[in-house]
């Protein structure tokens, strides 16, 4: 194992894209920022210099920081924001981990342009379960929009109103060339005839789920959220935001140009398709003037579509990476996702969209929570959120009516440690188009179930697969529908659970664990770095 050290400045750099050029924040001046390459084993040591004018924090998405939450990077979660003038090292090891994740900013809505890939190669002398591509690439779909994101998301909040959507999705920073002036913002991957090529596909959008495909050439996927799947072939990928796919390509194609694209699913409000990225796969030796062919993209609002694919991700489940689902459940966990309105005294209109997991619409507070809990300071949050939702209602039959207005607090779930959980996460239908692609920090989690309409705890459960579920960190669930995931907690802490749409997260969308400590004198959290920020 190695110890790998990297520096990251923070700081505002002009960028232009779509004919609008603004400042932008970024990591060493990069757009997207620079990758993180690292060997399973290894620790790493990321120092964050912050010479913005804005507070920054940044989180390793994907990582289970075992033990060490000190490292995770949510503001106000897991440690209060790195302040402009100041510097803070991301100290963690990666073990047990391989493949592609991502790091982004967690602070307001700054990840918009601070976002960046992570690349895990397996331990030296262990084989991939599949075969070794010749070449790799990563692919980061992110969004941009031509004004200022936290200026937009001020306003929004004043007027208690969405801020502005995005004005294009980008390929590696790049909208290409199907927006105004971005032929020159294009991004392009060139490819021998004959080679296999890995891509590793990142969601760093903000609040859209994503169809990814490549015209003519099919897409093998092998993992997902740095989980080893069992390989399936498709023309095209859905991608939530904070999930990662890896997927196969063989340049077996006649050399041309052809366009790879990435447009919403349900996008809302379901817009017309103004939005999609384009960049090129570039086979070698094919002038720049031959006009490439866009892929077929699966129509926006094709759930069909989705849950087909997603019903066919399944864990490898081999000797060597075998799916260690937990059979028995020791604590049974159902949150209801809401959007709604709530009063706000403050907002232009008297009232602000809010959303909320168990009729509770989650508070920061104002230190972070994983310091509340390990120096014992009480008055910072509670631990009595609720296992299931005040009154039972038809989730998805009974639109506008149970669950509009919602109560405010920093309210957490206390988990004992290496008990498991299973927890449905049970969308109402109300307002939304969209799923909710829910994001677990400090844990995978396998997802043995989900379906359209109401979770029937009588019937659904003997439905499960217990047996190669997909393992993840980030779960799509389904408008007007459930999912059920299970995972063994094992690592204790404060963890994070949010809705990984950035608008959602921010109208409280979110909650968090606390995972105590075992009594294994390696079962407890790690002490906390001396250069911790403080509040
Ligand atoms: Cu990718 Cu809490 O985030």
């Amino acid at each position: 194992a190695a110890l790998k050290k990297y520096q990251f400045n923070i700081q505002v750099m002009n960028v232009s894209r779509l004919c609008h050029a603004k400042p932008i924040v970024t990591v060493n001046g990069m757009f997207p920022g620079p990758t993180i390459y690292v060997r399973e084993g290894d620790r790493v040591l990321v120092n964050v210099t912050n010479s913005a004018q804005y507070n920054m924090s940044i989180h390793w998405h994907g990582l289970k920081q075992y033990r060490n939450g000190w490292a995770d990077g949510p503001a106000y979660i897991t440690q209060c924001p790195i302040k402009t003038g100041r510097s803070y090292v991301y100290d963690f090891k990666v073990t047990g981990q391989r493949g592609t994740l991502w790091w982004h900013a967690h602070i307001f809505w700054l990840r918009a342009t601070v976002y960046g890939a992570i690349v895990i190669m397996p331990k030296q002398g262990t084989p991939l379960p599949f075969p070794q591509p010749e070449r790799e690439e990563t692919i980061l779909l992110g969004e941009w929009w031509n004004n200022d994101v936290e200026e937009l998301v001020n306003q929004g909040n004043k007027l208690g109103l969405p801020p502005n959507m995005s004005d294009a999705h980008t390929i590696n920073g790049k909208p290409g060339p199907l927006f105004p002036c971005s032929d020159k913002h294009t991004f392009a991957m060139e490819v021998e005839q004959g080679k296999t090529y890995l891509l590793r596909i990142i969601n760093a959008a903000l609040n859209d789920e994503l169809f990814f495909a490549i015209a003519g050439h099919n897409l093998t996927v092998v993992e997902v959220d740095a989980v080893y799947t069992k390989p399936f072939t498709t023309q095209s990928i859905l991608i939530a935001p904070g999930q990662t796919t890896n997927v196969i390509v063989q340049a077996s194609q006649v050399p041309s140009r052809y366009f790879m694209a990435a447009r919403p699913f349900m996008d809302a409000p379901l817009s017309i398709d103004n939005k999609t990225a384009t960049a090129i796969l570039q086979y070698k030796g094919i002038p720049n003037t031959v006009l490439p062919i866009l892929p077929q993209l699966p129509a926006p609002n094709d759930t069909t579509f989705a849950l087909s694919y997603n019903a066919k991700l399944r864990s490898l489940n081999s000797p060597q990476f075998p799916a260690n689902v937990p059979l028995k459940v020791d604590r049974h966990l159902f949150y209801t996702i809401g959007l709604g309105i709530n009063p706000c005294p403050t907002c232009l209109n008297g009232t602000q969209l809010t959303a909320s997991l168990n009729n509770i619409t989650f508070v920061m507070a104002q230190i972070g929570l994983l310091q509340a809990h390990y120096f014992n300071i009480k008055g910072v949050f509670r631990t009595d959120f609720p296992d299931r939702p005040p009154t039972p209602f038809n989730y998805t039959g009974a639109p506008l009516t149970a669950n509009l207005g919602t109560t405010l607090g920093t309210r957490l779930s206390k988990i004992a440690f290496n008990s498991t959980v299973e927890l449905v996460l049970q969308d109402t239908n109300l307002l939304s188009v969209e799923s909710h692609p829910f994001h677990l920090h400090g844990y995978n989690f396998f997802i043995v179930g989900t379906g359209v309409g109401n979770f029937n705890p009588s019937k659904d459960p003997a439905k499960f697969n217990l047996v190669d579920p997909p393992e993840r960190n980030t779960v799509g669930v389904p408008t007007g529908g459930w999912t059920a995931i299970r995972f063994r907690a094992d690592n204790p802490g404060v963890w994070f659970m949010h809705c990984h749409l950035e608008l959602h997260t921010s109208w409280g969308l979110k909650t968090a664990f606390v995972v105590e400590n075992g009594k294994g004198a390696d079962q407890s959290v790690l002490p906390p770095p001396k250069d911790l920020p403080l509040c």
